[in-house]
Parts: structure tokens; C-alpha cells; sequence
């Protein structure tokens, strides 16, 4: 079926060259999300293989495969299951695994019925797959994790707790990763408007302007928002550094 091809095992994209150099590629879940496609395209940019990850079912797959291919990266839909996924990391063998999902309440309201939509489904329990496919069929990869500030063993709140066992997993696992603990991921580029993050985002920077003004530098510089595109830098340098 056209829909759910792979970009990663098609005969005609390996005959093109089109094909992930094993060990060396990149596999990005979440890519499709503002974070996911700015890393694609930074990934990209500095000539790294790159297999963006789209969920077989999403009803985008056609926009998104055509997108990700323009910009030269391989497509895999593997379903979010195991053994699907565990296959399709061991066909890749990547360098490195980014993990970039996460639901929002919003999202949540709008999910389609029987599908996987609180913080413990996405958040939690796809990053914990991702997680034990990777440890299984690519060991040696670096796995990434997009956490989120604020996460910590006293936090409150399912999406700051379900992150923390999250967290807990990637560093108990023995795996080589990195965490990442962003504030704010907002810009003008977001597709949804998003208005209370935007709000957020607005009011704690001018709070972190005037605490850099006052000589607390190092605090804006952790703590500001960082669009996609200038936190996407940040994660290629993880997989690529220099
Ligand atoms: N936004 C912020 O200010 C902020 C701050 C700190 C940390 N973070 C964390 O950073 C990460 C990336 O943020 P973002 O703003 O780039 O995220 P985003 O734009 O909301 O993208 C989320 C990604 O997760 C995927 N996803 C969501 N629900 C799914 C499901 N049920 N099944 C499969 N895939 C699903 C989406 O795929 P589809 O496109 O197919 O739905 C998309 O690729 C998130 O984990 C977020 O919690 C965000």
C-alpha cells in the first residue's frame, strides 16, 4: 500500500542510494512535531542520514513523506508496537535515536477514540518503547531524550511525573543518551497558535531579560525560550558535534 511505504526498505529507494548508511544515520521520532522537523531539516543541512519516523496512521503520512524526501531523509511508518519498531531500528542500526513525542491537552481532547493520547500513553509509554527497541536492535546508540524543565523526582503533575520515570528509564537503562531539559519551544513557525504557551513564553523572557540586564546571564541563557530551529542546532551537535 502507498500509504505506509518505508523509505528505509523499498527496493526502489535502495537502488537510488536512497538508503541509510547503517550505524551512521540518525532515526528521529516525534518528527513530525515543531521540534522533529527543524532537527530533520538541521540534520539535513549539515549532510547527516536522517530516517524521520511517521506514524503509519497519521492522516499527513502523504505531506509528510513528500516533505521529509525533498529535504533527502528516509521515511519510516513502522507501527508504534515492539516488534515493528525493534525491526525497524535493527534495519537502520542508527548512530543515534531521538526521542521528541509528547501529547498536550489539547491534543488530547482532539484524539480519535481507541487512540493512544494521555501523557502516560505518548509521553511515557511511546518513549519507553522507542526506548526498549533501541536497547535491543541498536545498543550502541546515543538515545536523546526531549525532556522538559521542571522535571525532577519531587514534581508534581502527570506530564512532569511521567517524564521523571522516563528519565529514570533512559538512565537506569545503561544506554549512552542525553537529556534534554528545555524551557519554553515556541516561535512565530508553529503551525498551532498554542496562545498560553506563546503568553508564557513572552512573560518569562522579559522576566530573564531583566535578570540578564541585572548580570544574571547564565540564567536567561538556560532558562529562554529557544525556537525550534535554534534548539534543533543544539540536538544536532549532540548527534554530530562540530
Ligand atoms: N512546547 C514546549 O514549550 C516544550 C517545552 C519543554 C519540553 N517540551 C517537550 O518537547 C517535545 C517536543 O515538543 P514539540 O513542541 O516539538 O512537540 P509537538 O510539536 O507537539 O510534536 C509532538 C510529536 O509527538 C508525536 N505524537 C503525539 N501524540 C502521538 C501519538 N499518540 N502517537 C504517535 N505520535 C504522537 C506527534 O506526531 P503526530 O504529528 O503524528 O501527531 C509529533 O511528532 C515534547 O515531548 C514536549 O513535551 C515541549
Amino acid at each position: 500500500m502507498a500509504g505506509t511505504r518505508d523509505s528505509t526498505t523499498t527496493p526502489a529507494a535502495r537502488a537510488a542510494g536512497q538508503v541509510p548508511r547503517v550505524g551512521r544515520a540518525v532515526f528521529v521520532a516525534g518528527a513530525t512535531g515543531y521540534t522533529g522537523r527543524a532537527l530533520v531539516a538541521e540534520l539535513r543541512r549539515r549532510r547527516i542520514d536522517v530516517v524521520a519516523h511517521v506514524r503509519p496512521d497519521s492522516p499527513r503520512l502523504d505531506e509528510w513523506r513528500q516533505r521529509f524526501e525533498s529535504e533527502g531523509a528516509m521515511v519510516s511508518t513502522a507501527a508504534w508496537q515492539d516488534d515493528a519498531m525493534t525491526e525497524a531500528l535493527a534495519g537502520v542500526r542508527p548512530a543515534a535515536v531521538f526521542a521528541l513525542l509528547g501529547t498536550t491537552r489539547s491534543r488530547m481532547r482532539r484524539s480519535r477514540s481507541g487512540e493512544r493520547s494521555s501523557y502516560e500513553d505518548v509521553d511515557y509509554g511511546l518513549t519507553a518503547l522507542l526506548l526498549r527497541a533501541t536497547l535491543r536492535a541498536a545498543p550502541a546508540a546515543h538515545f536523546v531524550y526531549l525532556s522538559a524543565i521542571g522535571v525532577g523526582p519531587r514534581a508534581r503533575g502527570a506530564y512532569l511525573r511521567v517524564r521523571w520515570r522516563m528519565e529514570e528509564e533512559v538512565r537506569a537503562s545503561g544506554i549512552a543518551h542525553t537529556i534534554v531539559r528545555p524551557a519554553f519551544i515556541s516561535g512565530a513557525d508553529r503551525e498551532e497558535s498554542r496562545p498560553l504557551e506563546r503568553m508564557g513564553a513572552a512573560v518569562t523572557d522579559g522576566l530573564l531579560r531583566l535578570g540578564g540586564a541585572l548580570g544574571a546571564r547564565h540564567l536567561r541563557e538556560r532558562y529562554r525560550t529557544r525556537t525550534a530551529a535554534e534548539l534543533a542546532a543544539e540536538l544536532a551537535d549532540v548527534a554530530a558535534p562540530g
